[in-house]
């Protein structure tokens, strides 16, 4: 059984550890003390126990899926990966230690891999033990039901790297798609700017929360409006990565919403802190403009 290690066991973490346990691997799942990786793969067993409710997998499925996943408190055990995916917070200084004291116990041909929504693959290579044995693998939220995976390539990825990234992607059942190491990639080029002109247009006074998701959900038939999809993703993400597509890029088109940047000082970053641009202390979303 081929083992794979992640690197923080949060919402993104915890859904490449699930579903590579579920694909067969085994997965060495950490994160900043051996409690939290608990909490995280708590979380898996939760999903997965309500996946056999549905009957989707099996009991006997569920149990040998968690079964694969073996929480650790460091990076000593990762010498077995062929693999490495860090999924940890998006502070390039925090992903750079990581790298550092992962890469010092990985093996000589295991690739480390990151989950970055936006940081530079070639510039966040400089950290890795091997600039050709890095490369960035972009999931999506939930990652367990979201089906592609964007592969990001730094100018020195070998194509082996490239390629056998690719085979293990297909082996977790994902559409593969290839992307340059360009600001945003692909997905998050397309969608912050649409977040952001939601957040333009609330703050604009152009309509309230729930017309604005109702009109775009239901107008362009997506399962989310953009402030509950803002929302779910984190105002603080939202608002870190079209910092980095403004920069990034220098387009004035990019700037964020002057709503947005207040949200975000406010600490109202959405689902995670019960308050966003909707309420979710009770049982039910309640829009807040
Ligand atoms: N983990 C695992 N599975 C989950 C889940 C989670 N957190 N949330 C929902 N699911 C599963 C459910 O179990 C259910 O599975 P089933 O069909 O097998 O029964 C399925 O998803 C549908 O869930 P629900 O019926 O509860 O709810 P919805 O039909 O409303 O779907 C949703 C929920 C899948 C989250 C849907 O609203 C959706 O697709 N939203 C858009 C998500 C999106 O755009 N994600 C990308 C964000 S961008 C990103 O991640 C990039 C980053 O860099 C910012």
């Amino acid at each position: 059984m081929e083992t794979v290690g992640v690197i923080g066991a949060g919402q993104m973490g915890a859904g490449i550890a699930q579903v590579a346990a579920q694909s067969g691997f085994r997965v060495l799942l950490s994160d900043r003390d051996v409690a939290l990786a608990e909490k995280g793969k708590a979380g898996i067993a939760k999903r997965l126990g309500s996946a056999v409710e549905k009957g989707k997998v099996t009991a006997a499925e569920a149990e040998a899926a968690l079964a694969r996943i073996e929480t650790v408190d460091h990076y000593g055990a990762f010498g077995d990966a062929f693999i490495v995916i860090e999924a940890a917070t998006e502070r390039e200084e925090i992903k750079r230690t990581i790298f550092a004291e992962v890469g010092a116990r990985m093996g000589p041909n295991a690739i480390l891999a990151t989950n970055t929504s936006s940081i530079p693959i070639t510039r966040l290579a400089q950290a890795a033990p091997d600039a050709g044995r890095f490369m960035g693998v972009h999931f999506f939220n939930p990652v367990p039901v979201m089906k592609p995976i964007e592969l990001i390539r730094g100018l020195a990825t070998s194509d082996e790297t490239v390629a056998r990234v690719e085979a293990f992607a297909k082996a977790l059942g994902k559409e593969v798609v290839h992307a340059n190491d360009a600001p945003g990639f692909i997905v998050n080029r397309v969608l912050m700017p649409m977040l952001n002109e939601a957040i333009f247009a609330l703050g604009e006074g152009v309509a309230n929360v729930r017309d604005i998701d109702a009109a775009v959900s239901l107008g362009l038939n997506h399962p989310m409006g953009p402030l509950t999809l803002a929302d779910f993703i984190g105002l603080d993400t939202c608002l870190e990565i079209t910092k980095v597509l403004f920069t990034g890029t220098g387009d004035p088109k990019f700037r964020p919403a002057p709503l947005l940047v207040k949200y975000v000082e406010a600490g109202w970053l959405g689902r995670k802190t019960k308050r966003g641009f909707y309420d979710y202390s009770g049982a039910e979303p309640v829009p807040t403009r």
